[in-house]
């Protein structure tokens, strides 16, 4: 099986910390030359300087706010006068958690900005150079809520599934050009991210951090909470050439937490 991505250029966004972090470190230890993107700039410089390097293999960073489209075209735009990238592993923050129809509308346009339109901004920079390559990788980090939406997550299940019908459409159109397009869909993974939606579910029902987090991995049928390497490694295999027939799929990586197909 051909894993081996040597010679290959990696955009990997929103990879200072959680699973970004962990693709990158992945897509590396693979042979690509990886760009982390994101906006804290000393963790970028951390993740890139301790990514896997061979001989000739180099990596680098951008920090930028994905929801500043203009900036984030324009960091990507120049990153691209050094070389087309193959692998683009789409990922960013998501939003904040809350009841649907107590959302703000703006959180709503803010969070497809942030989301769809910065996706859309970079498809269409990083497109021409998959093309001229014959190899392109897209993979959308979305969430399992793309099969099943999740309670109190409803700004983010509605983003997720504009994007998976976006990913969707496009692996229809870009096949025929070498290009496939995937989302990779987490679980609850232990990141910072997780922290946080713990903390908030804590807070609103008056039960401790531990006691919330053991409901949660009590309801998976691993019985465990996902490592952010785990979710890495079916990226590193969707990033790769084995897996040139796989098209326009939605991937759980959750533990088998998801009640549908
Ligand atoms: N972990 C889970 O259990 C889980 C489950 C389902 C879905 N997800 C989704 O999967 C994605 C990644 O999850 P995670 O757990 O790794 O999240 P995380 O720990 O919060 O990491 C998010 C990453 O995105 C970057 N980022 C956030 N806002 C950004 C912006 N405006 N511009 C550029 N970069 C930005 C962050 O870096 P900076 O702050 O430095 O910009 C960070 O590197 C998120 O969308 C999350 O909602 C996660």
């Amino acid at each position: 099986m051909n894993l081996d991505l040597s010679g290959k250029r990696a955009l990997v966004c929103g990879a200072s910390q959680g699973l970004g972090e962990a693709c990158a470190r992945q897509l590396a230890e693979q042979g690509a030359e990886v760009v982390v993107l994101a906006r804290t700039e000393d963790k970028l410089a951390r993740v890139c300087q301790s990514l896997a390097a061979g001989q000739g293999q180099t990596h680098s960073y951008i920090a930028v706010d994905a929801a500043d489209i203009a900036a984030l075209s324009a960091a990507v735009a120049a990153e691209l006068e050094k070389g087309p990238m193959h692998i683009w592993v789409n990922n960013t923050g998501g939003p904040a958690p809350g009841p649907a129809h107590q959302a703000k509308p703006d959180a709503y346009a803010d969070a497809l900005g942030q989301h769809l339109i910065a996706a859309q901004t970079l498809l269409h920079l990083l497109l021409p150079g998959m093309r001229s390559a014959g190899y392109g990788r897209i993979l959308n980090v979305l969430s399992t809520s793309v099969k099943a939406p999740i309670p109190n997550l409803g700004v983010s299940n509605s983003v997720r599934a504009a994007m998976a019908n976006w990913a969707k459409t496009l692996a229809g159109e870009l096949g025929v050009d070498g290009i496939t397009v995937n989302n990779v869909l987490p679980g609850l993974t232990q990141t910072a991210r997780l922290d946080s939606l713990i903390g908030h579910i804590a807070q609103g029902s008056g039960k401790t951090t531990d006691e919330v987090s053991q409901g949660m991995r009590a309801a998976i049928p691993v019985k465990r909470f996902g490592r952010p390497e785990e979710f890495a490694n079916a990226v590193g295999f969707l990033a790769s050439p084995a897996a040139a027939f796989i098209n326009g799929i939605n991937l759980p990586v959750d533990g088998g937490s998801t009640g549908s197909l």
